[in-house]
Order: structure tokens, then sequence, then C-alpha cells
């Protein structure tokens, strides 16, 4: 079997050879394609971080085993490792956090025990990427949630759980602020819910999951999250199992998949053969079962669980009263005890059965859709102007140019509504939203939009348009606050 391996940048090399080192001590059988991929590959000139051939393995091997990867700052060029995942449609990123004998935490002192799974939706939502600045003082961010982007990793996380006989899984979001894109999200949640009525299936607003999870984490089993506040939530779930050198990740799709420490390349400590490769080694431990090879990851593991029992600890961690050893002889213990179990949570010994990873040969783009609700019309519009006047003049003129068709109904300044009814006390930028609705919400056509796009050009300029679409009687677009 052979695997794409991207050893990446800062700490990275360091790392994989101490993992790579650790699998060949116990003999896995695996080959390894070494791919040029990281921040060094961006300063060749590859814009996108990676060669076109290291592309053409990936694609072809299935699998990438990488090391983490800079992101050069402030050159417009966008992160390789958000690149990789998306452009592989890697879409669910799970991340196991597992209290380790060994790794003192405040939770292990306390003899509470953590056993969480996030799941991170990883293709969509702010990390996009798309971002424009309408005005000087204005920047925008678009923030996607699909509804098939939002099965595959609900999907994916249901399934999961079920499998690993896991008994609840809640669904973290923020909903009742972002009603339609977070909302969507948990519509789909519970859809999908209905298919697992064995699992306990709930959901908390982000915030309070977030105190929940630092007071009582031992309630929480499978959770799954939008990007971002997956992001966030993962990292801080890092933290209540000993910090990010305990925290692996997996980026699943369906023909490709990353294995990846969800740390990053530390530069702080890069070069000096002090960092922990636990991280990384937990990541290719994941891929091993991925693979089917179940008796080297149980091997592998069972021998890392009791290097950490037995006090053995890099820098970041573990006893200071006890010397710290570096990255080489950390991986050093791991592999002279080989073949040791440890005393808690020792991993069963299952028996190899290696996985080839289908190779896909895709002839075209799969378009992900669900299926078409039928009667959809346009309603209306909101107009992004850019105005300094105040919400009256601006009203005032787009009334002028408003016509028999459409009606003015709003007028907000970032989501706060400032007109027919607003406070004077409501800080303004130089970017409107003026709503247009039709007269009686009877359908219109982009050709209508187009003449009031005409008539309003003579007072403003727009910055952009987004159309008011009705689902049957669902209106899919948000009210202003205070509308
Ligand atoms: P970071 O995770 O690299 O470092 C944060 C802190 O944790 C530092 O003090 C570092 O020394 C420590 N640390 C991280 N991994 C460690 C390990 N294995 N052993 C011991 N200590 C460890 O995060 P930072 O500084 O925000 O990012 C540095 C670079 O890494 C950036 O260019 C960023 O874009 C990139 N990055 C890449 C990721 C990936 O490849 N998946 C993920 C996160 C960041």
């Amino acid at each position: 079997m052979k695997i794409a391996v991207a050893k990446g940048d800062g700490i990275g090399p360091e790392i994989m050879e101490a993992v790579l080192n650790i699998f060949k001590a116990n003999q896995v059988r695996l080959e390894y394609e070494f791919v040029d991929m990281g921040k060094w590959v961006f300063d060749k000139g590859y814009s996108n971080g990676m060669t076109p051939e290291a592309q053409q393995s990936i694609e072809s091997l299935g699998i990438l085993f990488k090391g983490p990867m800079e992101t050069p700052k402030g050159k417009g060029v966008k992160s390789v490792n958000v690149t990789a995942r998306k452009t592989w449609n890697t879409y669910a990123n799970k991340r196991v956090f597992q209290t380790l004998h060994g790794v003192d935490t405040v939770f292990s002192k306390a003899g509470i025990p953590i056993d969480i799974t996030i799941v991170r939706e990883n293709i969509e939502d702010t990390y996009g990427g798309i971002e424009h600045m309408p005005t000087h003082d204005v920047a925008l961010s678009r923030r996607f949630i699909t509804r098939p982007g939002s099965l595959q990793v609900i999907k994916y996380a249901f399934e999961m759980a079920s499998k690993n006989g896991s008994k609840r899984i809640t669904c973290g979001h923020k909903a009742n602020i972002m009603k339609i894109t977070d909302g969507l999200f948990l519509e789909v949640f519970y859809e999908v819910a209905k298919e697992y009525p064995h699992l306990k299936a709930d959901d908390v607003i982000v915030d309070d999951l977030c105190m929940k999870l630092v007071s009582r984490p031992q309630e929480f089993d499978v959770v799954v999250l939008t990007n971002l506040q997956g992001d966030i939530v993962s990292d801080l779930c890092a933290g209540l199992v000993g910090g990010l050198g305990f925290a692996p990740s997996a980026n699943i799709g369906d023909h490709i998949c990353i294995f990846e420490a969800v740390h990053g390349t530390a530069p702080d400590i890069a070069g000096k053969n002090i960092a922990n490769p636990t991280a990384l080694l937990l990541s290719g431990i994941a891929m091993l079962r991925h693979l089917g090879l179940m008796e080297n990851a149980a091997t592998i593991e069972n021998s890392l669980l009791y290097t950490l029992e037995s006090g053995v600890h890099t820098g970041d961690f573990g006893d200071k009263a006890k010397a710290s050893v570096n990255t080489t002889e950390f991986a050093n213990a791991i592999i002279n005890n080989l073949g040791k179990v440890p005393e808690h949570g020792a991993r069963p010994m299952l028996p190899n059965k290696p996985v080839t990873p289908t190779i896909f040969k895709l002839e075209e783009n799969p378009m992900i859709m669900s299926k078409d609700p039928g009667n959809d019309m346009i309603i209306g519009v909101d107009m992004f102007i850019e105005s300094s006047e105040q919400p009256n003049v601006v009203a005032e003129k787009c009334l002028l140019r408003t016509g028999d068709l459409f009606r003015l109904v709003t007028v907000s300044n970032r989501g706060t509504q400032v007109w027919p009814k607003g406070s004077v006390f409501t800080n303004m930028v130089n970017q409107y939203c003026a709503r247009f609705e039709s007269v009686g919400n009877i359908e219109v056509t982009q050709t209508d939009i187009l003449e009031l796009y005409r008539r309003l050009m003579a007072d403003f300029k727009i910055c952009s348009t987004e159309l008011l679409n009705m689902w049957g009687d669902k209106k899919a677009y948000s009210l202003a606050q205070g509308q």
C-alpha cells in the first residue's frame, strides 16, 4: 500500500521523521511517496503551495499524511492546509480528544475522564475566504452553509457515532442569531437524526457548549459543528486533554483523506528537536485504522500510552520535576516499548485487514444537489449601497426611484433597521442595505430588478445585491434587527 507524505514546515519534518521511524520499527507495511507541499513550495512560486506533481500523486494515491504547513502572512496567498481540504472535498474533520494517563490536566487530577469526538464541517463557512471591501470602511466575508454540504458531514458524524456505539450526538450552533445559515445546519442535523433513533441527538448553542465543555466535559460524546465554530471548540477540547500536542485530526472525504495534527508549525521551537510528536502519531494511528492496519495501530497506540504512563515526556507537558526528553528520544522510548500494554485504556488487538484505498478516476466534478423544491420565486432585492448620509435622506432618495412594482420595506445599516423606525443611537457606517419587496409579494423578474438597479444608480454606488427568494410560503432571507 502506498500513501502520499508531505513533511510540512517548521517542526513538521522533525515530528514526521519520529512517527515514520515508529512505523518502521513496527514493520508497518506502507510505502511512502514524498510530495512537495508547504511554505517552501509557495516560495518557489507555486501559488497554491503544492507542485502539480504533488497534486497528481495525492489524487492517484487517495491518502495524504501531512505535517503542519505555514501560511505566508500578508502575501494574499491562501493556506495550503485549507486549500488541500477544500480541493479534495475532505468534508468531515474528525478530532478525537481523550484522557491520556501521564498527561496531567485539571480533569485527570480530579478523576474526570474525557472522551470527546469533534466532527467539524471542513469545506464551507467563512473558510471559503470570499471577502471583499465594498467601501473603505466595510469588510465583508461570505459565509456559505449549504444543504448538501451539511448533509455530507452530519451523515458522516451519525454513521461514525452509530458504528462506535456512542450514546449521544450533539449539534453545536448559533442558530438563535444566524437563523438562516446555522438554522439550515441544525435543520439538517435533526433530519438525519430521524434515521438514527437509537442515538440521543440534541443541540446546544455554541457559547453555552463552551461553558459546558469546560465545566462538565464528561457529559459529551460526539459533537458536530460548522467549520469556524468547530475549529475553535476543538482547540478548546485540546486544552481539556493537555494541549495541542495531543490533538489528532482526520480529514475525511469520499475519495481522498488527509491525516494531520491539529497544531501548526510551532516556529518558536522549530529545528530544535524538542517538539512533541504525539498529535501526529495519533493522527497516523487513526490513518492505520482507516487503512485496516488494526494490529499495527493497536500495538503502536498501546506503546504510546505505556510510554506516557511511565512519565516519559517532551518539554511541553508532564512532570516538570522529571527531565524532559527530545523528539528523537521520545520516539525511541515508544519504539522500545512496542509490545507493552498500558495499565489504563489499553487498545484491543485486532488482526490487520489491509484495505487498499479505492482509486477514483473522476471524469468531471461531482455536483452535489438536494432536490429542487419546485415553487420558488424572486419577490424582491436587497441593494447594498454606499452612502454617508442620514437614513431618512437615503430612504427618501430610494423612495423616489422605487417605481410601482416595488416598495421600500426597510433600510438597515450593519443589519440593524434604521428606517422607517430605528434609534438615533445606532452607530452607522457608510454602507446601507435598502430592501425592496414587490407590491403584494408577487413574482418579479431579474429584468425588473435590473431596471430598479439602473434607477438607483442615479443616486448611489451600488456595492452588491442579493435576490429575495421565496420557497413556497417561506421567505429565504433574514429580517433586519428591529424590522
Ligand atoms: P502552532 O500550533 O504552530 O503553535 C502554538 C503553540 O503551541 C506554540 O507555542 C508552539 O510551540 C506550541 N506547539 C504546537 N505544536 C507543538 C508540538 N507538537 N509540540 C510542542 N509544542 C507545540 O500555532 P501558530 O503559532 O498559531 O501557527 C504557526 C503556523 O502554523 C502558522 O503559519 C499557521 O498558519 C500554521 N498552522 C498550520 C496548521 C496545519 O498545518 N494544519 C494548523 C495551524 C496552524
